[in-house]
């Protein structure tokens, strides 16, 4: 049997005075679907942020297929194939369903936004999800 796909080890991150992880293990196989479960505070979510690139753990190692993994930001965990959906339902209010769908990831030529094709990734994710009616142009709804 091969290894785990992603292996967390001993990974700690404090906030001034609050110690958000302490030592956390965990390893994820290929084809698994995790649940992590905790009260408010327990570190779920700085977990994630460690995963995802946004925070830099203070101790620990990440392997992602056998390889070391530190992502220096959340563009380099992207690039490396981990992505984090936040829990906010509208990331940004003033701007478009389809705009929120790309935010950050907005397809380019050069310095120039592709809108069309930022339209058809924002389609093609909402006939995904069973929801083509989704009016993508307007800035979501509340
Ligand atoms: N950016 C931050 N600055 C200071 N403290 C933080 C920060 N992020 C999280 N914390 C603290 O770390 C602990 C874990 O928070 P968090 O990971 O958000 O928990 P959960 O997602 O499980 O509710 C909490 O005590 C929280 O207040
Ligand atoms: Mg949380």
């Amino acid at each position: 049997m091969s290894g785990p796909r992603l292996r967390l080890s001993g990974i700690r991150k404090r906030f001034g005075a609050t110690t958000a992880l302490d030592g956390v293990d965990l390893e994820i196989r290929a084809g698994e679907i995790h649940a992590l479960v905790g009260e408010n505070g327990a570190g779920k979510s700085t977990l994630m942020k460690v995963l995802s690139g946004v925070h830099a753990p203070d101790a620990g190692t990440i392997e992602l297929d056998g390889r070391p993994y530190a992502p220096r930001h959340p563009l380099d965990a992207r690039r490396a194939g981990i992505a984090m959906v936040n829990q906010e339902l509208a990331l940004a209010p003033h701007l478009s369903v389809v705009e929120n769908l790309v935010l950050g990831a907005e397809p380019h030529r050069g310095p120039f936004l592709r809108h069309r094709e930022s339209r058809r990734i924002a389609a093609e994710a909402l006939a995904q999800l069973g929801r083509p009616d989704i009016p993508s142009t307007r800035p979501p709804a509340a």
